[in-house]
């Protein structure tokens, strides 16, 4: 597929921190960062995912490797504009890499390894055998079975359709997608017996179109059970490391507990297959090391990637937490938990912290490490490349105080959304990774910074007209006009922005406040 671009997004899961923390979780020593690393992205597309971690991690190097001209210049100017100087970006074809590629300690590829031809593919491999380093981390993802047993159908006939239409490929996978989704519409036996399929079709008419015609029109397209991908890997003398999201690496959470005992003893590949079956799962994400698993004690797991930390996902965090993934319910409650959000508040801590704590002695090590394995596993955590310091002020503080917003990136960001209902990634020097906001408010954001609080409202009101885009009603989807209601629907996205969206990006060191000057009074 090259006569059209793919579409820009930033992919949370290629955070070096996210797939450091997968591989300890499977006793694989991960790659160490601080003093600098070489991240690769094979297939980077736009390169959002790719720009935001150099934005985030000055000490990494990072190249990004397209062979679409149109993506990589696009990377190119951003990193001018930008003042990125960590990034190359290099428009080649996979099967004729440049002769002086380095060696890397993470290497990515997101919609890549499903979508090429077995050729390619074996290019790719050619490529991670020779340049990853002994320590170093894949990232792979791809399409799986059985999820797309009965979704099959879909793409035969898109690409149907889509061969007999005109046009470039936008033009004929809409055409395409039109008969489809009349199909659909009609209830015809294949969407009417296969439920799963008719909801793609819904979605599919919702989805941006570059997406539409990149996973769909593309000539190759295999899907894999995990086993076979597990295989390929192996062959080139890479283990498997791990899965995301997190409640994959934890076997019990992805098969009900009646079915626990059909589960063990299975090897390990057979292992990823049952429960890809038993989820019914059509995509992974999946992390491979040449390093071997290593049987740690709970210190040396603390120890091995000692510039991990923790902390709650949400500041309205409580237990019991209850969480269902795939048909599997569970939960967190009781000690340590209980003990360990209070310790822990809204500050991150590394795992060497927490078994250090005074307040937390009376727990053993395992039992901490399972509670935080726990809580990453069910969303009550995250992870970070960096600590957050609590406490932050009030937000009346923050928002009295003369606001910037340091990273160049960052900045640029935010210029870039007119409210066309995107995420806009921008990145965290503090997390070493990216941190999604809503497009909306990331013109709240922008107008903060560059005109403080004094008529925020109205100016927010103001560009939404100038660039004719409308806040819609939550009930009807019809837009808001009356100018009323329009100011009040500003007043409340406003208030939403000041209680959960900023306190986080100040903690992260997105925005950052200057105490010492006070430009007026908070709304
Ligand atoms: C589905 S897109 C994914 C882009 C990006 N990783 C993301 O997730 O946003 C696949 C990308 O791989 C690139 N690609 C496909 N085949 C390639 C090849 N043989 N050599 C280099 N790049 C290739 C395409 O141009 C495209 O940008």
């Amino acid at each position: 597929m090259t006569d059209v671009s793919y579409l820009p997004g930033y992919y949370p899961f290629m955070a070096p921190a996210r797939m450091r923390y997968v591989a300890t979780l499977h006793g694989i020593r991960p790659p160490a960062i601080s003093k600098g690393f070489d991240f690769l992205e094979l297939g980077c597309g736009f390169g959002s995912t790719l720009l935001t971690l150099a934005a985030a991690n000055p000490q990494g190097s990072f190249t990004g490797i397209d062979f679409m001209p149109v993506h990589t210049r696009h990377i190119e100017r951003e990193v001018a504009a930008t003042d990125l100087r960590n990034v190359r970006v290099l428009c080649a074809d996979f099967a004729a890499m440049p002769a002086d590629l380095p060696k890397f300690d993470f290497i990515a590829l997101h919609g890549v390894f499903s979508w090429v031809s077995p050729e390619l593919r074996q290019h790719v491999l050619g490529i991670i055998r020779r340049h990853l380093k002994p320590d170093g981390i894949v990232e792979v993802t791809y399409n799986c079975m059985p999820g797309w047993s009965s979704l099959l159908p879909v793409r035969t006939l898109l690409r149907h359709f889509a061969e007999r239409a005109e046009g470039d490929s936008i033009d004929r996978v809409r055409q395409a997608l039109t008969i489809v989704a009349d199909m659909r519409k009609a209830d015809i036996p294949l969407f009417h017996d296969q439920p799963l399929a008719a909801q793609l079709v819904d979605r599919l008419v919702q989805a941006d179109l570059h997406y539409v015609a990149h996973e769909y029109l593309n000539e190759h397209w295999t899907v894999f059970h995990a086993a076979d991908v597990l295989a390929m890997f192996a062959g080139i003398g890479l283990g498997h490391a791990g899965r995301l999201p997190y409640h994959h690496n934890h076997w019990e959470l992805c098969a009900k507990p009646q079915f626990a005992r059909q589960f063990q003893g299975a090897d390990l590949s057979t292992l990823e297959t049952l429960k890809d079956h038993h989820a019914n799962a059509m995509f992974r994400w999946d992390l491979f090391s040449p390093r071997p698993r290593e049987p740690w004690t709970p210190r040396q797991r603390a120890e091995a990637a000692d510039d991990l930390f923790f902390r709650t996902a949400s500041p309205q965090a409580s237990l019991p937490h209850t969480v269902t993934y795939g048909g599997v319910t569970a939960g967190i409650a009781g000690p340590p938990h209980d003990r360990m959000l209070k310790v822990m508040g809204q500050a991150s801590w590394s795992l060497p912290m927490l078994l250090d704590e005074p307040q937390l002695s009376q727990f053993t090590p395992e039992s901490l490490i399972e509670a935080v394995d726990a809580g990453m596993a069910m969303g009550l955590f995250r992870v970070d490349g960096g600590s957050v310091i609590d406490p932050i002020p009030p937000v009346e503080t923050i928002l009295a105080s003369r606001l910037s917003v340091p990273l160049p990136f960052n900045r640029r960001g935010l210029k870039r959304p007119d409210l066309v209902n995107e995420q806009v990634g921008l990145a965290s020097l503090t997390t070493g990774a990216g941190h999604e906001i809503g497009d909306l408010h990331a013109v709240i954001l922008d107008e903060l910074i560059s005109g403080g609080t004094r008529g925020l409202e109205d100016r927010i009101a103001d560009r939404l007209a100038r660039t004719d885009k409308h806040l819609r009603e939550h009930t009807t989807g019809r837009p808001i006009t009356n100018p009323v209601e329009l100011s009040k629907a500003v007043h409340a996205i406003c208030a939403d922005f000041f209680t959960t969206v900023l306190p986080e990006l100040v903690r992260q060191g997105i925005v950052v406040w200057d105490r010492d000057q006070a430009v007026g009074k908070a709304l």
